[in-house]
């Protein structure tokens, strides 16, 4: 399993944090910080405060730390192992989830980049035709790769609005995500890169997957998100297993994260 997955670096609800610096990229206050544990070398983590989250018109305010917990509970408790290790803490500069750092070692564009049209090679799958910046005809594509599937159907459970490339850390053989504060919306928000096996029928892994999904959500989720969010995501999981293929686009919502990359 990845190290970023195991034993959580951060047991306690409190935590002594050293602020590295601020991940400039990122639209909410989002640090790069180093937690100190008794007796352990320091851990390298994602910090966000409930304080820093920028208020969005569609999610209730002060949950992005919480959904990003409940998103690393759930694929630790139904086995999905895609989230690093998670925890709501309080620290010195207050309440906010605090995340495993990943060391990224393969080349994101390797998983997912954009082809002139017509051009998509073997082994990916087109997602969106578009036209970048230079005004070229490209295709928006991913790579045909099992850990991306993983995440794929991840992310149909947990109702992910934001999965695009910059979210995706593949380290050690696995690609783990990040980024899940805009997860678990009552309604259907799914905004993914990852389309490649829309309507694809579910692989026998999947459904057991999907089943222990169904059988932890209410326990792991329940203090995190409102029973509400916690009885669609059963719902949701129910859908997909009722439907035995992996979900296809809405109409009633714009599929694709922008930027994708
Ligand atoms: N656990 C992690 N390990 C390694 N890198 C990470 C981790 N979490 C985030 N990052 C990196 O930091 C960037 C910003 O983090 P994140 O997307 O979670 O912040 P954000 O404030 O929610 O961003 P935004 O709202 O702009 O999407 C990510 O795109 C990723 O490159
Ligand atoms: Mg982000």
């Amino acid at each position: 399993m990845h190290p970023a997955l195991s034993t959580p670096p951060f047991e306690g609800p409190q935590v002594e944090l050293r602020v590295l610096g601020r991940i400039r990229a990122a639209s909410n206050a989002t640090y790069l910080a180093e937690a100190d544990l008794p007796g352990r070398a320091p851990v390298r983590c994602v910090w966000k405060p409930v304080a820093g989250e920028r208020p969005l018109w569609d999610f209730p305010d002060g949950t992005l730390a919480a959904r990003e917990v409940a998103a690393y509970a759930l694929s630790a408790a139904a086995g999905f192992d895609v989230v690093p290790t998670t925890r709501l803490v309080e620290t010195a500069q207050g309440i906010g989830a605090l995340q495993t750092w990943v060391e990224v070692d393969e080349d994101l564009d390797d998983l997912v980049d954009l082809a002139p049209v017509g051009r998509i090679p073997e082994g990916w799958f087109g997602v969106v035709d578009a036209v970048d910046a230079y005004g070229r005809e490209v295709t928006l594509m991913h790579r045909d790769d099992p850990r991306l599937r993983r995440l794929a159907l991840f992310d149909a459970v947990t109702n992910n609005s934001d999965r695009k490339r910059v979210h995706l850390l593949p380290s050690g053989g696995q690609v783990l995500g990040c980024d899940h504060g805009l997860c678990f919306h009552v309604e259907p928000k799914l905004r993914t890169v990852l389309w490649g096996w829309a309507g694809a029928r579910l692989r026998d892994d999947e459904v057991v997957l999907l089943e222990r999904t169904r059988a932890v959500a209410a326990e792991v989720l329940g203090g995190l998100l409102t029973p509400a969010e916690t009885a669609e995501v059963v719902a949701r999981t129910d859908a997909v297993l009722a439907s035995g293929a992996l979900p296809v686009p809405q109409d009633s919502w714009p599929p694709i994260p922008w930027p994708p990359l």
